[in-house]
């Protein structure tokens, strides 16, 4: 997958939330699915907020625990 960007993206949610986000790299709302995934195999990956906090999202591409960044942009 093509990444967006060379630096995670800061998603912050409250307690309960849930988001998608897109593991194809169609999206043309990057970080989150927009349903451009629809007709492949691929599936967003969904995040669930335990409490109200901040998650950095994989940019690159190149993180081995996509959808959440592992430090891997560091090294492009
Ligand atoms: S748009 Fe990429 S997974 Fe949905």
């Amino acid at each position: 997958m093509a990444g967006w960007q060379n630096e995670p993206f800061k998603v912050e949610g409250k307690e309960g939330d849930k988001k998608f986000i897109c593991m194809c790299g169609k999206t043309g709302n990057a970080p989150f699915c927009d349903g451009s995934h629809k007709g492949s195999d691929i599936t967003p990956a969904k995040i669930e907020f335990d409490r109200d906090k901040t998650m950095f999202v994989c940019g690159c591409g190149e993180s081995s625990k996509r959808p959440l960044c592992d430090g891997s942009h560091k090294n492009l």
